[in-house]
């Protein structure tokens, strides 16, 4: 198969090599592509080195599956060029994701929906929620759902390697003095402080208050669990950590249904991996560089019936987007 990467240089792209090789998906040709920055550098996968090159037209020509992590406005301009040239593309973007001809899929929850892409493209959900509804589809087996709210710990490599970047630095007290309290290092992709801080915000604000990261969690979950009207609220928090994003989800179900046929809808769910009991909880320092969604201090409501609380954890490197990308390549080739 030949294989080509938009983003090849970034924290997504670099994981996606990384999965694609841990899997040894049979890539007979791999096509590196980023921006000006890094062409003409090389990069050595599987035994071979490969020259990065930036994208132009005729870059997807022979390629069967484009794997892309450039950002919006390079998933905007490259994707439909791509898919004319006759790659399938693989999107992590937001850019496709609620175009109602693109399928937005996490395999284990709507892995069927891959073979109805008329414009050539899959999209990735966004890491949160890819996370979230892993686990939302085990409950939803089990009872139904009637309502979801969930709050976030973001990592700041939810925010590429920029983000990384501004958190060591940071922590290294880069920015600390003469500055206003809670003010980021020059270059941070983030509003405020994030060493040593708790920040309720991921991406901008609407006028309503919430931010885009929120509405993403919001229309994402409803699209890919197709349930249009599902309740569903979230707020986003980035924290000061490197990797693994953390979900508190409350959950109301439709049906009653007890704690331990929840938990073992839990276990049996693919991809899930259920903490031992309430000590076993799972954080991302533990879990970063693992596939799987990792559930833990799953309670029932003391008040509230059919009400249940879930921790849910993933490597959104890698659930949040690498993995679940090539996961989507392996079915679109049969495996
Ligand atoms: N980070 C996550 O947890 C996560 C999760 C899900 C989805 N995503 C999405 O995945 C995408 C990439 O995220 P990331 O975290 O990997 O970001 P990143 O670390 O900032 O990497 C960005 C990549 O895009 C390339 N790029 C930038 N401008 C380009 C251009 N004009 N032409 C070609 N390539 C260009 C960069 O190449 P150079 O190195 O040459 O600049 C780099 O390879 C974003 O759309 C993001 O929303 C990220």
């Amino acid at each position: 198969m030949h294989v080509a990467v938009l983003g090849a240089t970034g924290a997504v792209g670099r994981t996606m090599l990384e999965v694609l090789a841990e899997r040894r998906v049979a890539v007979d040709r791999l096509t590196l592509l980023a921006s000006e920055r890094s062409a003409g550098r090389t990069v050595e996968w599987g035994g071979r080195e490969v020259t990065l090159e930036v994208p132009r037209a005729g870059s997807f020509r022979g390629v069967d599956v484009a794997l892309f992590s450039a950002g919006g406005d390079r998933s905007r301009e490259w994707g439909p060029r791509a898919a004319d040239e006759g790659a399938v593309v693989i999107d992590n973007s937001s850019a496709w994701r609620m175009d109602p001809q693109v399928p937005l899929v996490v395999p284990e929850v709507n892995g069927a929906r891959i073979a109805e892409r008329p414009l050539g493209i899959i999209a990735n959900p966004n890491c949160s929620t890819i996370q979230m509804v892993v686990a939302l589809q085990a409950v939803r087996k089990a009872a139904g759902l009637a309502r979801v709210v969930a709050t976030t710990y973001q990592s700041v490599s939810g925010a590429g390697e920029t983000g990384r970047e501004a958190l060591r630095r940071e922590e290294h007290g880069e920015g600390a003095r003469g500055l206003k309290l809670g003010a980021p290092v020059d270059g941070s992709p983030f509003t405020r402080r994030i060493a040593g801080n708790v920040v309720p915000q991921v991406g901008d604000f609407d006028a309503e208050g919430w931010t885009v990261e929120e509405r993403k969690m919001i229309g994402e979950t409803r699209k890919i669990l197709e349930l249009p009207e599902l309740p569903v609220a979230a707020t986003c928090v980035r924290v000061p950590v490197d990797v693994g994003h953390s979900v508190q989800v409350m959950v109301e179900t439709e049906r009653e249904v007890t704690l331990d046929a929840l938990r073992l809808a839990l276990v049996a769910f693919p991809g899930i991996l259920m903490a031992g009991g309430p000590e076993a909880f799972p954080t991302p320092l533990e879990i970063a560089g693992r596939n799987e969604v990792f559930v833990g201090r799953v309670r029932a409501d003391p008040d509230r019936p059919r009400t249940f609380h879930l921790w849910v954890v993933a490597d959104n490197l890698r659930k949040g987007a690498a993995t679940n990308a090539v996961q989507i390549l392996e079915r679109l080739s049969g495996g």
